[in-house]
């Protein structure tokens, strides 16, 4: 997938997919199974490094983790997560960014919407293609009691919209919506011409994003109820990987029941 594409698939409603690799190995297979987008996500500071939480991730770890998941991958997208701290003024967030894509980005990722404001414009005006994060923002959670569903009341819900609406204004290309209502995250991916990717964010969103790890079964521990395990019944990494795709496009992942 090109940059370019991702409202053209919108326009047509081709559902986007995209999932987390951290290494060559991983980045190869998913972008050979045609996913059409590869984020290398902060994830990594949980599942690579087996921390509590995404803060410890540097952003030397996550342009080394860029350069090795970039240089496999010939058809997808891919966006690399500005760490923890890497975007806390725009000056800073414009030197980071610029080290990101000059590691093998498409793109670059962060969290947050209105207080951020003057990042997305230095990032537009320097031509940077930005992907958001809104909802549950993983480097605002200190501890495993904070992964907890967003916008469940009246003014997060509406904070999350505007939210959106403003980073749509601001330039960025596509927003990532993690852990929502469906009814909110329908609201949100109608009101945008960009579009959203969800996760445990229902259906109605434009696309799916899963950490990989999560949707192979390697995560250990109580996962959340939409990390559907796609390894069961499959022989193999890459079938798995084809069926979140196919389930994807086909719109029945995630289902009602991995949904809030
Ligand atoms: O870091 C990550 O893996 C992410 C996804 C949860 C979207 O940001």
């Amino acid at each position: 997938m090109k940059h370019s594409e991702l409202i053209e698939y919108k326009l047509r409603g081709e559902k986007i997919t995209c999932l987390t690799a951290y290494d060559a190995s991983f980045a190869k297979i998913i972008d050979g199974a045609g996913t059409d987008i590869v984020l290398v996500g902060d994830s990594l500071g949980m599942v690579i490094q087996g921390a509590e939480n995404t803060l410890a991730v540097t952003m030397q770890q996550m342009i080394h983790h860029t350069e090795i998941v970039a240089k496999p991958c010939q058809q997808a997208l891919v966006i690399a997560d500005m760490p923890f701290k890497s975007y806390e003024n725009a000056g800073l967030a414009l030197d980071n960014a610029k080290s990101l894509i000059a590691a093998g980005a498409n793109m670059v990722k962060l969290e947050g919407g209105s207080e951020h404001q003057d990042v997305f414009r230095l990032l537009n005006s320097n031509n940077i293609n930005v992907c958001g994060h809104l909802g549950l923002q993983p480097q605002l959670v200190v501890d495993s009691s904070g992964y907890k569903i967003q916008g469940k009341d009246d003014i997060g819900a509406q904070k999350i919209l505007d939210d959106a609406l403003l980073l749509e204004s601001l330039g960025v290309s596509v927003i990532v919506l993690e852990c929502i209502p469906r009814e909110l995250a329908k609201n949100v991916s109608q009101s945008l011409r960009i579009p959203t990717i969800g996760i445990g964010a229902g259906s109605a969103c434009d696309g799916q994003v899963l950490v990989s790890y999560d949707m192979l079964g390697i995560t250990s521990g109580r996962l959340p109820r939409f990390a559907r395990n796609f390894m069961v019944g499959k022989g193999s990494v890459r079938l798995a990987i084809e069926s979140f795709n196919e389930e994807v496009k086909a719109g029945t992942y995630p289902s009602i029941d991995e949904t809030y």
